[in-house]
């Protein structure tokens, strides 16, 4: 079992870490102070709306991920349709997963919703099956809330 995380102390870090208002900088940032600060992660990073309904790959940590993801697909788009965070023990048992690494067991997927629109989310896969409890879940949507109070999020949707 992966040891329990001061998820207070990391979103103090997080909060001093994200001193610019820069999107691109910010979620450049923030998955490679997860990455860092987690253990038992092969990917962590940010999907980005940039066209409507379709998630484009942004900054991230990891192996060379899928992309484009559209919101009709996977556990990624499960976030962007219901905007609410995905946490999935094992992603063998979801039948539309989208396998960028064949390595990944359990996943949890963070929305970011500006004004009721999906701006994008933060996508952690893990290489344990059911890596995420719910304290992750509640300590990385924590997190996500500092990214999304510290930065400026432009709307990035080409239209
Ligand atoms: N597994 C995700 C796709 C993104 S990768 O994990 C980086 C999904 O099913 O949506």
């Amino acid at each position: 079992m992966p040891k329990s995380v001061d998820y207070p102390l990391l979103n103090r870090q997080l909060e001093a870490l994200l001193d610019t208002r820069d999107w691109l900088t910010n979620s450049a940032q923030t998955c490679a102070f997860i990455q860092q600060q987690l253990s038992d992660l092969n990917w962590v990073g940010f999907y980005l709306q940039r066209e409507p309904d379709v998630l484009g790959l942004g900054p991230f940590q990891g192996q060379p991920a899928c992309h484009p993801i559209p919101f009709s697909k996977g556990v990624c788009g499960a976030a962007a349709r219901q905007q609410i965070t995905q946490r999935v023990d094992d992603v063998h048992a979801v039948a539309d997963h989208i396998a960028c690494d064949a390595n990944s067991r359990s996943e949890l997927v963070v929305p970011i919703v500006v004004n009721g629109t999906l701006w994008g989310l933060l996508d952690l896969d893990s290489p344990l099956q059911a890596r995420f409890t719910p304290q992750d879940q509640a300590g990385l949507e924590a997190l996500v809330a500092t990214f999304i109070r510290q930065t400026e999020l432009p709307d990035l949707i080409e239209r």
